[in-house]
């Protein structure tokens, strides 16, 4: 079985059949999904669907491009939804500098309130940082983020910066972009980390996997990022579902 640390299935890419296809998860070999919300519409769905299949759990949590009108008041309502019993982490949160919309200064500032928030609820963070490895590390340290823990999603920096990242103690959401023939660099920092550190994730509907590469994406393709890792490590695809699911439990605190 395979661990799918790190779904969207809120999404209206999945409108047409979103029931149909969590249905046929667990018969092909997805046993537990965490649905990642971004916004404040997200966090209620995503709960929803936690509510509705015993095999998903939800991160609640605004992802950095969505932070522009959030206000303190959005952000006690977040915390009541953590305590909620399916909710497993704070996310996706962090920096988002490729988009730069908002500006750094509003992302820094929710970034921070909900690493925050996510230390006083005791829960892990699943962690957004794209093109902001420094100011993400910064803000991490400073504000201790290795007492809640958590997952960088999508990990996308080299090993340099992951070996930072491992120095906090955090997991790697490893996705489809592993198999991109593009990603030489993802693919040393793969070899590179510990096999006790790595999670599988899909991003879905986003960033699928060769040989789907630009189509929708969904949990059902994490057998092929298992098989590249697989082939990175010199595991068997075995070895490599059972490793990830033992650290995606850990992550995520929640029972095997
Ligand atoms: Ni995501």
């Amino acid at each position: 079985m395979i661990f799918e640390t790190h779904a969207h299935y809120d999404d209206k890419a999945f409108e047409e059949d979103r029931e149909a296809l969590l249905a046929s998860l667990e018969k092909n070999g997805i046993g537990r999904v965490v649905n990642i919300s971004s916004d404040l519409r997200s966090v209620e769905d995503s709960l929803s669907l936690a509510e509705r299949y015993p095999f998903v759990y939800a991160a609640v949590g605004i992802h950095p491009s969505d932070t522009a009108e959030l206000t303190d008041e959005d952000l006690e309502w977040l915390k009541e939804k953590c305590s909620h019993e399916k909710a497993v982490a704070v996310g996706e949160i962090g920096l988002d500098y490729h988009w730069k919309e908002p500006e750094p200064k509003i992302q820094k500032k929710w970034f921070e309130r909900q690493l925050l928030l996510a230390k006083e609820v005791d829960l892990p963070v699943v962690i957004h940082s794209r093109e902001a490895a420094k100011d993400t590390l910064d803000i991490m340290k400073a504000l201790h983020a290795e007492e809640c823990g958590g997952v960088i999603h999508c990990f996308s920096y080299t090993k340099e910066t992951a070996a930072e990242f491992l120095k906090l103690g955090f997991y790697f959401g490893i996705g489809g972009v592993v198999t991109f023939s593009n990603a030489k660099k993802l693919r040393e920092a793969v070899e590179y980390l510990p096999m006790d550190r790595i999670v599988l994730e899909t991003d879905s509907p986003y960033l699928s996997p060769e040989p789907n590469r630009g189509r929708r994406n969904t949990s059902l393709h994490l057998h092929d990022i298992a098989k590249k890792i697989a082939e990175i490590k010199g595991l068997s695809y075995d070895e490599v579902a059972a490793r990830t699911w033992e650290n995606a439990v850990r992550l995520y605190r929640i029972g095997r």
